[in-house]
């Protein structure tokens, strides 16, 4: 495996990957870091489908607000390097902050829509931080195809979004989301969780799996009164505080209006959550792609 840490390194990289693996593709898995097995599964369906497989982590820090956790989020290179390379990586990038933003970037890529509601509204600035930072990522390594977990799923359709509006010369592979047999979904944040946050979380994926039955077998149920269930469910965990429980349509994450039977809709539904545990804000969604 090799281990790039400039963009010079990054490229050249990539460049001699290609040279030596004649009509090869180039997979890419952007990260932050601290790897679990949804990343792991990210990775793995790269190194599947391409030849060639870069990973890349980067603690992006103008993807966080002022009040978040950048300064504490969790960091491991060396376990990061042992799964990636058991994922069939090729290529790892590990840039530092000073590579990816010599000087403050004057030039920032923002998505209209798509990043207003849901964790956009929560996290001002977040989206475009993300953009920005991808779209860079994407200008080093030049990937064929780029994998990202629907664990994130309004980050998937802003940056679909961007991919279609700018033209930009890569194909992006959703992934499902990846869940510890109790149902919790795997997230680098989940090391912050006590004991009882730990207990309580479970709740996130218990109610969307309620969400689920109730839209299979009610049709009529209405995307208010389904709200309602969802929001009495999480609020009956003590410490659950809910910052939002949103009914929307994907992938233009418009809000269905209050009187919309669910389970009569003709377009992809998304449910998703963000609750904070303590100081922890966890994000779950549950995706039900329409099937004619
Ligand atoms: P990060 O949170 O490290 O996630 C990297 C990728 O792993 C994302 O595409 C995310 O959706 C996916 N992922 C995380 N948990 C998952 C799970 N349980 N199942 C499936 N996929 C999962 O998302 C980011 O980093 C950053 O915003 C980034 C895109 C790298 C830009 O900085």
């Amino acid at each position: 495996m090799i281990v790039a840490r400039t963009v010079e390194e990054i490229r050249a990289a990539v460049q001699q990957l290609r040279t030596n693996r004649p009509n090869s593709t180039v997979g890419f898995v952007p990260t932050m870091g601290y790897l679990h097995e949804g990343h792991a599964s990210l990775m793995r369906k790269s190194a599947e489908q391409n030849e060639i497989s870069v990973l890349s982590i980067f603690v992006n820090p103008i993807q966080f607000g002022p009040n978040e956790d950048l300064e504490r989020y969790p960091r491991n290179e060396s376990g990061d390097l042992q799964l990636a390379g058991q994922c069939g990586i090729d290529i790892v990038f590990l840039p530092s902050v000073e590579v990816m933003y010599p000087q403050a970037t004057k030039t920032k890529i923002r998505v209209a829509e798509v990043t207003e509601g849901l964790c956009g509204a929560s996290r001002p600035g977040h989206f475009d931080g993300v953009t920005t930072v991808v779209a860079k990522l994407f200008n080093m390594v030049k990937p064929d195809r780029a994998y990202f977990g629907l664990k994130d799923a309004q980050q998937v359709a802003v940056i679909q979004q961007m991919v279609n509006d700018l033209n930009m010369d890569v194909q992006i592979i959703p992934c499902p989301i990846v869940r510890e047999t109790d149902g919790l979904a795997l997230s680098s944040r989940n090391v912050y969780l006590s004991d009882e946050e730990r207990r309580q979380a479970l709740v996130l994926s218990e109610s969307l799996q309620m969400a689920h039955s109730l839209i299979r077998e009610q049709s009529t149920i209405t995307a208010a009164e389904l709200n309602d269930v969802i929001v009495k469910h999480i609020q009956a965990m003590p410490i659950a505080d809910i910052d939002y429980v949103e009914i929307v349509q994907y992938p233009s994450m418009e809000r269905f209006a209050a009187s919309v039977k669910l389970g009569e809709q003709k377009s992809d539904i998304l449910i998703a959550l963000a609750v904070r545990f303590g100081n922890t804000r966890l994000i779950d969604n549950l995706y039900l792609p329409y099937q004619l």
